[in-house]
């Protein structure tokens, strides 16, 4: 049964010149228990189709249909509800809440059960905690732990309220390669119990854990892949996900153009302003600071 159905959707934002058409038409479906890989250039829309998926915005047209159900102009406390009982999010980063304890942290969905006492969502917490196999660090604060622990409590509370939905926005992004692993590793334990998982990366090796592949580029899908888990996306470390690496004369017309336009030395051309794009291997050296296009922009 497909889960997701998205018709034509499209995610305008800004007035006028400023508009971006950050999903330009997208059509999909998702099957139940599908383990997808969404990949694509830094800029083409993944994390805005995420955002809709996950109920977290709206499209600007077309329709979105979650479990059979039409979406796609849900107020937003009817798409809260919806998100809470059938959607858990996993991010990169500002994942837990550093004044409270990683059981804490995980039991923090169930807050809305008024009718459960504090030790029952607690212990939930704790139970979940120890299948992400963290049960050890039930008190310890999101400073004492490592970035693939962090994770794995966010996964943990990601789960606390049974989803049958997984979304995860480069969940490894802020990893090791150790991190990833574990995170990776985790997320295929809760794909094989039967739930759906989306997850967005740049790193083609982790496309082995997924059994389809999503290309995007300039808010479309481009390519969809089926894939065998435990292999690399045939397309996912050449072709598709090349196409935006751009060649040494690009990224000097960028620059020259940066400096034309800011040629005051108070107002220095911010190389944040122009769009990584970069190797796949140089991304993974250089961990993603989110914020730099809202800068950009101010
Ligand atoms: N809230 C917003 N307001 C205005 N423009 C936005 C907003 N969010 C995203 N955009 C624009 O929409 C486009 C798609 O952004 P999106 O964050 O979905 O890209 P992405 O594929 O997730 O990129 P990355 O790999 O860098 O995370 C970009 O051009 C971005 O600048
Ligand atoms: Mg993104």
């Amino acid at each position: 049964m497909s889960v997701i159905e998205l018709k034509d959707v499209s995610k305008l934002y800004g007035f006028g010149d400023a508009t971006t058409l950050a999903l330009d038409e997208v059509s999909l479906t998702i099957e139940e228990g599908e383990f997808v890989a969404i990949m694509g250039p830094s800029g083409c829309g993944k994390s805005t189709l995420m955002n809709l998926i996950g109920l977290l915005d709206r499209p600007t047209h077309g329709e979105y249909s979650l479990g059979g159900r039409r979406v796609s102009r849900l107020t937003a406390s009817r798409a809260a509800k919806i998100r809470r009982d059938r959607i858990g999010f996993i991010f990169q980063s500002f994942n837990l809440i550093p004044r409270l304890t990683a059981l804490e942290n995980v039991a923090l969905p169930l807050t809305y059960r008024t009718n459960m006492s504090q030790t029952k969502r607690l212990k939930m917490a704790s139970s979940i905690l120890d299948r992400v196999g963290m049960q050890s660090r039930e008190y310890y604060m999101p400073n004492q732990l490592s970035g693939g622990q962090v994770q794995s409590v966010a996964i943990a509370r990601a789960l606390v309220n049974n989803p049958s939905l997984i979304i995860a926005d480069e969940p490894t992004g802020n990893l090791d390669s150790n991190g990833s692993r574990l995170v990776m590793e985790l997320l295929s334990e809760i794909h094989k119990m039967g739930n759906t998982i989306l997850f967005v990366t740049h790193n083609p090796e982790l496309t082995r854990y997924a059994n389809r592949v999503l290309y995007m580029h300039d808010g479309r899908v481009i390519h969809d892949e089926k894939t065998a888990i435990g292999r690399v996306a045939s397309t996912a470390s050449e072709g598709m996900y090349k196409i935006a690496k751009m060649t040494e004369e690009d990224d000097l017309a960028g620059v020259s153009a940066l400096m034309k336009a800011k040629p005051h030395k108070d107002n220095p051309p911010a190389r944040r302003g122009r769009k990584r794009k970069t190797t796949t291997s140089k991304r993974r050296a250089t961990p993603k600071k989110k914020p730099a296009k809202t800068k950009a922009t101010k």
